[in-house]
């Protein structure tokens, strides 16, 4: 069975959303695929996603309050598919030794762009973003990739 890890800085704010989109999509088109998220870092670990993320989860009728932050573990090797976020992400993947890295900006009509790191946000509005981001990505990587 193909799986997918989803990898972002923190595992609290893109990486959650990017997992409970990639559920929702696995869902609804009845995949059969692991899906999993987790955070290069390790300040977050044991966290539920933030504030922002579950209210734009919620609102696009995703729901993401049971996930726990975890930091990357060379077990995630097994995964078949290692997503990262941005092109940061990408590189420390790279340098942990994974293989199988994809970057999500690769994907939908985003040129490359990386998923912009929400932390630094003021307020809520760049999460519609991120969230019509990772949808559009989203989707075109489980057609590509998975299905
Ligand atoms: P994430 O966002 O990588 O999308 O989960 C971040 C969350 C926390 C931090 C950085 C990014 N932080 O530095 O604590």
């Amino acid at each position: 069975m193909k799986s997918i890890l989803f990898v972002c800085l923190g595992n609290i704010c893109r990486s959650p959303l990017a997992e409970g989109i990639a559920r929702k999509i696995a869902d609804d088109y009845q995949l059969a695929v692991k899906i999993d998220s987790a955070g290069t870092g390790h300040w977050h670990v044991g966290e539920t996603p933030c504030e922002n993320s579950v209210k734009v989860a919620h609102m696009n009728g995703v729901d993401i309050q049971n996930l726990r932050a975890r930091q990357i573990h060379y077990n995630d090797t097994g995964f078949s598919h290692i997503v990262a976020m941005d092109r940061q992400n990408y590189q420390d993947l790279q340098d942990l030794g994974f293989k199988n890295i994809y970057l999500i900006g690769d994907y939908g009509n985003l040129n490359g762009a990386d998923i912009p790191d929400p932390w630094f946000f003021n307020g809520f509005e760049g999460f519609h973003k991120v969230y019509a981001m990772l949808e559009q990505s989203i989707q075109e990587f489980m057609k590509k990739e998975i299905v």
